[in-house]
């Protein structure tokens, strides 16, 4: 049981149809569920703290936080920074112990991207950490009906196979409909599969990551609105479209936004119904078992990774 990094994870899942979750996470009660998750279904396990983890939580307390759960579960857990934006933000992580990063470098130019991603990649590696980068930008909730907007913003298979081989990157990100947060689509979900094929099919040897894979559960939505939340025409990826990506290369399935609608639902429907309660324990601990039960089902029935720790 140890801090480990994501190589020989992601080597396993890419030679076959599973893919390793990666939770954001923000909290004790967060990792807690997530962990216990993982322990219960005997799965490879990726926390990922982002930029806005960092600041909330401090970097120390959510490094100890995995620390104790790796104690307290025996899993072997790896620690990665989600959307890296500059190599002093990388390298704070691979000096902290971090065992992965993301530079998310996708907001610039090619060249630019390739330029920062490798800088990022030379220091990370001489330490033993790997890298993920990002290739192609995410969608807005407009760009799945716009074909012009796809191929402008989806990632380029040719330029994937191109950035790859110049930067030595460990995984990459990709674009190909999906975005951030609860409103993905407006219409019919939307992911561009070809695309997919095509870039595994040109980097077969490249573990692949999904970012923005929340399935936005209707059950969390309509609690959430049914205890005083306002979140209406919330829509994620279906889980059958995410089982597909993890039969086309994706080893690494990002996830936050169903962490933050199952924990949120709970703690609404806690205080609305028990509104003399005052005790944080009594609705964070609720909050926890059902990110626990969430995380195991997206384990076990969605990215297939049951027992494959
Ligand atoms: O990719 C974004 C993740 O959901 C993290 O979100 O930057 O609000 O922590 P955050
Ligand atoms: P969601 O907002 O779909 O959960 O995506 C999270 C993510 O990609 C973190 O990097
Ligand atoms: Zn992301």
């Amino acid at each position: 049981m140890a801090l480990v990094t994501s190589k020989e994870m992601f080597a396993k899942a890419l030679k076959s149809d599973y893919a390793v979750g990666a939770f954001n996470v923000n909290n004790m009660e967060i990792i807690q569920g997530i962990v216990d998750a993982a322990k219960e279904e005997q799965a490879p396990l990726i926390l990922q703290v982002s930029a806005g983890a960092r600041k909330y939580a401090k970097p120390a307390y959510l490094l100890k936080l995995v620390e104790a759960a790796i104690l307290d579960t025996g899993l072997d857990i790896v620690l990665h920074l989600d959307h890296g934006e500059d190599f002093d933000i990388c390298k704070k992580c691979v000096d902290d112990g971090f065992t992965s990063v993301m530079i998310d470098g996708s907001k610039h130019e090619f060249k630019e991207n390739i330029a920062l991603t490798k800088e990022v990649v030379e220091y990370a590696h001489a330490h033993g950490v790997v890298v993920e980068a990002e290739l192609g930008k995410l969608a807005g909730v407009e760009d799945n009906i716009n074909v012009d907007a796809r191929s402008a913003t989806f990632t380029d298979p040719q330029e994937a196979a191109e950035f790859v081989a110049k930067t030595g990157v460990d995984s990459l990100a990709i674009a190909i409909g999906t975005s951030h947060g609860a409103y993905k689509f407006k219409g019919e979900p939307y992911l561009d599969f070809e695309r997919l094929k095509e870039i595994h099919k040109l980097i077969p040897d490249t573990p692949l990551v999904l970012h923005g894979a929340s399935t936005v559960l209707p059950e969390f939505v309509a609690r959430c609105n049914e205890y005083g939340g306002n979140i209406p025409g919330a829509q994620g990826v279906p889980e059958e479209m995410i089982r597909t990506a993890t039969a086309h290369g994706i080893c690494k399935v990002n996830i936050d936004t169903d962490l933050r609608l199952a924990m949120t639902a709970e703690i609404r429907r806690f205080l609305i119904e028990k509104p003399a309660e005052f005790d944080p324990r009594k609705y964070l601990g609720p909050a926890r078992d059902a990110i626990k039960s969430m995380v195991q089902h997206k384990i076990k029935n969605v990215l297939n990774a049951s027992g494959q720790r």
